[in-house]
């Protein structure tokens, strides 16, 4: 009975607009990547760490992340992050029973959050994400006219690690076509009818997409050293 952490990493970062791989960018003087799977290894309920590395980068990513846990497998990812995070299971082992898919570009995300996802699926949920509630106000528009204010007390923003058990998560990712493309895995479980269970999600796991991402990142980790 193993833990398995899949991160992927082989995004462009298009948005974040730097010279390297989004995954793969600095932040105070080690990529995005290290952050990630530091804090993830830091939880101690990781037995395996696969990282979902840009096609280009698979030896570049090993040497970073060889230091930081015993057992790193590192694969080249696909177009979409669906295909990468597909390709990361086909390359766990048979014994891993539950699986953590995380963004490496969430990489400020604290320990304990892997810890509650991976007891609540040790609990019985076959699916469970950290969730935060919206701050905003959301309204739903068609072109420029708002149709409707949503109301907001229903609704939460998503983060990762999201965490499976290890077989309804391989059978999702079988049966999806390609190309649909998912933004999330447990919306794969759910569209299935698995139950997927929340956790308290944090403010430190918000995903570096733009370039303010990567201040506010910089600011916290300024604030984290000793
Ligand atoms: N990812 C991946 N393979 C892809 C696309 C994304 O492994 N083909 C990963 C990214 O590296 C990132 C995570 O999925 O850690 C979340 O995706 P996102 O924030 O959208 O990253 P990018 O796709 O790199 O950024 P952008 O959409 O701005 O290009
Ligand atoms: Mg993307």
């Amino acid at each position: 009975m193993r833990s398995a952490l899949v991160v992927p990493a082989a995004g462009r970062g298009d948005r974040l607009g730097a010279s390297r791989p989004k995954a793969l960018v600095p932040l105070a003087g080690e990529p995005l990547l290290v952050h990630a799977v530091r804090r993830a290894a830091a939880s101690g309920v990781i037995d395996v760490v696969v990282a979902v590395a840009p096609a280009a980068a698979c030896d570049e990513v090993m040497s970073l992340l060889a230091p930081l846990h015993g057992d790193v497998v590192v694969v080249a990812g696909g177009a979409e992050r669906q295909d990468s995070v597909r390709l990361g299971l086909e390359a766990l082992a048979d014994d891993v029973d539950v699986v953590l898919v995380h963004d490496a570009a969430r990489c400020l995300t604290p320990p304990h959050v892997f810890t509650a996802v991976v007891e609540a699926v040790r609990a019985g949920a076959p699916a469970v994400i950290p969730v935060l509630p919206v701050s905003d106000t959301i309204k739903r528009v068609a072109g420029r006219l708002v149709v409707e204010t949503v109301d907001r007390s229903e609704l939460v923003a998503v983060q990762t690690p999201q965490g499976f058990a290890a077989g309804p998560l391989r059978a999702a990712h079988a049966t999806a076509l390609p190309g649909a493309a998912a933004t999330d895995d447990a919306g794969m479980l759910e569209s299935l009818g698995h139950p997927v269970r929340t956790v308290p999600g944090h403010e430190h796991a918000f995903k570096v997409t733009r370039p303010v991402d990567l201040v506010l990142a910089h600011a916290l980790l300024a604030q984290e050293a000793p």
